[in-house]
């Protein structure tokens, strides 16, 4: 089977849909989407998105606090270009139906929350359920379209690119082209060349990488893989951003408690009572996330202990439960009452700072393939992400690259497709050898958590990487040898996401942002003032 399609978008999260939105107004749009339309990161997302609208606040403040907190590694044109674009992002929001939360009393004027690393209030929020908040309305406004077709339960498999064509050779100095992606149509179990002029990777992120994460289980790093396996440049996947409270509790699976709670005055606490974060850092709660993760991490190994207390039972309570429905809400179910107990928490794996490299359009190394969203590296986060950056950083690069797209597409008047072989489903599944192979899930996740984790040394890494070099030998010879299926097609994926993040962090001698290696505890600006690049066999 074969589609054809001016756009076609993988993901519908924020970068995804908000791109779809745009590139609508020029072509026909697909959008292939893993579960349901709107299980994506950007649903559980909770703290808000940062911009600059309070009257003490400026784009040379925000900027100011994102470069401090990217380590020296960010692209100061980028930063500039994303944070100036933050307001209209924020309109644009509004228009298409987004609610944010007021300032009671003053309609017209936004509920600025605070997070760590900000030096002034700046966080766009709708309570604490912003991500579902925004998600919903993108997906009504999209849905609204007549020419953009969303295929649910639909997982992209690999890029089209010229490695597909029968018997192509391609030149030494010729670009690699995408000409779309195989797609398996989970319910029929039927894979479609989804062709299209131009594609968007908006595949989110890879939490699930990790044991521990505040990631959905749509966030297997599928995108990053796949623009790999393609030829595409990945850089600075080593910068694995821990958020450090995430509800330690065996039914919460760690379920957010967003950085507002420490904003609007939350405490971390040692079982004992005692308050520790003013041991590292000025700040307090409300320094950048590596430092908090640390902390935490240090203080549980030191003492043998299993989490740490978020308490914010000092707050009023009405107060607490119109700020943070949500939040109150899932603790409680839980048996948890925040106005009265302290919140057990401890840090989990959370965002990707590195990514496929992009520039300022979104465009990807290969032709007619851009990257928006927590799967690309535009230069924006460096070293370690400013806390609500991210949503900002998807929507404003979902719209450079929509504007650059729109130019590709009238470039392309003369086009055609090659002739793309079909996928070929022959053969039967070998459950027995299956069976042995997605034990590897959780392992590769455990040993991610242990070996990659928010304290990394050279032993490790190494470790680490000889284990999983094994892994994905195995899988991959699997995979060349049964039909493909959802569950093969994502621990490929893990697997492969997995050896990137641990050759990124191997290559960085030296401890910066969200990486520290024990081995090299010192930051190392002589030489490593730049990015870990990747390139895979094909470039
Ligand atoms: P996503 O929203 O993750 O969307 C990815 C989409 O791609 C999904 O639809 C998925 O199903 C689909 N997909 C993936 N692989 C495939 C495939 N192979 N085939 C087809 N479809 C595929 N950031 C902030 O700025 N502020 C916050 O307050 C905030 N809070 C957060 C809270 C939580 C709990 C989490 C997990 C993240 C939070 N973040 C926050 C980060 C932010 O939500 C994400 O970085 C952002 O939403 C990513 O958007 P995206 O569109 O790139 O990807
Ligand atoms: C949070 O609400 O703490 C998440 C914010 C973010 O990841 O930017």
């Amino acid at each position: 089977m074969e589609i054809r399609t001016d756009f076609l978008i993988i993901g519908s999260g924020i970068a995804g849909l908000s791109f779809a939105l745009k590139v609508s107004e020029w072509g026909d749009v697909v959008i292939v989407t893993k579960k349901e339309d709107s299980e994506s990161n950007t649903n559980y997302a909770q703290g808000g998105i940062a911009s600059v609208f309070a009257k003490d606040d400026s784009f040379e403040l925000h900027i100011e606090d994102t470069l401090r907190t990217g380590g020296g590694l960010c692209d100061p044109e980028v930063v500039r270009k994303v944070v100036e674009a933050g307001p209209g992002c924020i309109e644009e929001l509004i228009r298409v139906g987004v609610q944010f939360t007021r300032k009671r009393g003053k309609k017209r004027e936004f509920d600025l929350g605070l997070e760590g690393g900000h030096s002034k209030n700046r966080v766009v929020h709708a309570a604490d359920l912003t991500g579902r908040e925004v998600e919903n309305s993108l997906l009504c406004a999209v849905k609204a379209k007549k020419n953009v077709k969303i295929l649910e339960d639909h997982i992209a498999i690999d890029l089209i690119t010229q490695h597909h064509l029968k018997d192509y050779q391609r030149k030494a100095d010729e670009k690699i082209r995408c000409w779309g992606a195989y797609v398996l149509d989970k319910e029929k179990n039927q894979v479609l060349a989804c062709l299209s002029k131009i594609t968007l990777l908006a595949t989110g992120g890879a939490g699930r990488v990790y044991l521990h994460t505040t990631n959905p289980s749509i966030a297997t790093g599928d995108g990053l893989a796949m623009a790999y396996r393609a030829g595409a440049k990945v850089a600075n996947l080593e910068f694995i951003q821990f958020h450090p409270t995430a509800l330690y509790h065996d039914q919460a699976n760690s379920f957010l408690i967003s950085e507002a709670v420490r904003g609007e005055g939350g405490i971390l606490r040692l079982q004992s009572g005692e308050s520790f974060m003013e041991k590292y850092h000025p700040r307090k709660e409300l320094a950048p996330r590596d430092v908090v993760a640390r902390a935490i991490d240090h203080e549980l190994k030191k003492r043998g202990e299993s989490c740490v207390y978020l308490d914010i039972a000092h707050l009023d309570q009405k107060f607490i439960k119109l700020r943070f429905p949500n939040i109150y809400g899932k603790c409680l179910s839980l048996g948890l009452d925040i106005t009265k107990d302290p919140i057990p928490v401890v840090p989990a794996a959370h965002y990707i700072c590195g990514g496929v490299v992009t520039d300022l359009e979104g465009r990807s190394g290969i032709e007619n393939l851009y990257a928006c969203g927590e799967v690309a590296y535009t230069g924006m986060h460096g070293a370690n992400r400013l806390a609500s950056n991210s949503l900002l950083e998807a929507v404003a690069f979902a719209h450079f690259s929509a504007k650059s797209a729109k130019n590709t597409l009238s470039s392309m008047k003369d086009f055609s497709f090659p002739s793309i072989p079909s996928w070929s489903l022959e053969g039967v599944f070998d459950q027995q050898e299956w069976v042995i192979i997605s034990h590897n899930r959780d392992w590769i996740q455990k040993f991610m958590w242990d070996y990659v984790g928010i304290v990394r040394s050279n032993r490790r890494l190494k470790q680490a990487k000889r284990r999983i070099s094994i892994f994905l030998d195995e899988i991959t010879e699997f995979y060349k040898v049964n039909p493909v299926t959802y569950d093969v097609i994502e621990l490929r994926n893990i697997a492969t996401t997995s050896e990137l993040i641990i050759e990124c962090a191997l290559q960085r001698k030296e401890s910066r942002g969200l990486h520290y290696n024990l081995d090299y505890p010192q930051k190392n600006d002589k030489i490593w003032l730049k990015d870990t690049r990747l390139k895979s066999e094909k470039e």
